[in-house]
């Protein structure tokens, strides 16, 4: 019987090819963040970012071993960490990343039939993409802005007070946008490991911004 029947002595997977897609200001971003912990490997996080960003709003494994390189950490060590935060997309996304709020207080007041409505106008379900590229559908628990239910994060904006009713008009704000979304959020939380040294979290942002109707009421 061969060692591959057997299942023993497995061939190790091959290392992914390595990329090098971090400009010099983001090797320099990545130096700076590290002078705020007592150790590089400790900037796992914020490193993280800087490759969602530098990668294009996900991370391949090429930029798993990226991160891991500069930090001096396996591969395995920086793959548990992005696996393990929902905060890090492990696949492309959409130009625009909605992320309804489907906890308790968005959820009374209409969260689902916001995604319902959301299914129907990009045709996909929830976790899918459009097929232009352009919108990624996801759930998020509490986006901690409660008082607008229901909330849609896209990047670093908050969208408070969406119903069925407003839900075209957001899509086509965005449609009619020329931002990056998932590549916004990485850049704007970089910005944030920068100007405060003693951030060591990453996931939060202080953007925010309702969205405005066309005829007055506060969406
Ligand atoms: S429950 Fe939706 S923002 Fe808190």
């Amino acid at each position: 019987m061969s060692s591959t029947d057997t299942g023993h002595a497995k061939e190790p997977l091959p290392f992914p090819a390595k990329e090098g897609r971090f400009s010099e200001n983001a090797i320099a971003e990545l130096e700076e963040i590290a002078t705020h912990y007592p150790e590089r490997k400790a900037a796992c996080l914020p490193a993280l970012w800087i490759a969602q960003r530098e990668y294009g709003g996900h991370l391949s494994a090429a930029a798993l071993q990226e991160v891991a390189d500069h930090l001096g950490l396996s591969y395995t060590e920086v793959e548990g960490v992005a696996t393990f935060y929902s905060m890090y997309n492990l696949r492309k996304r959409g130009r625009h990343h909605l992320e309804v709020c489907t906890c308790l207080t968005c959820a009374v007041l209409g969260a689902y039939e916001v995604v319902h409505k959301l299914e129907n106008e990009l045709g996909v379900s929830v976790g899918g993409t459009t097929s232009d590229g352009e919108f990624t559908l996801s759930e998020a628990q509490c986006l901690n802005y409660c008082g607008a239910a229901t909330v849609v994060q896209v990047g670093d904006k908050y969208f408070g007070q969406i119903t069925p009713e407003n839900v075209s008009l957001l899509i086509d704000q965005l449609r009619n946008s020329t931002d990056y979304t998932p590549t916004k959020l990485a850049d704007s939380i970089v910005k944030l490991h920068l100007s405060n040294a003693s951030e060591t979290g990453g996931g939060s942002h202080q953007a925010e911004e309702i969205l405005n109707p066309p005829a007055g009421a506060m969406l």
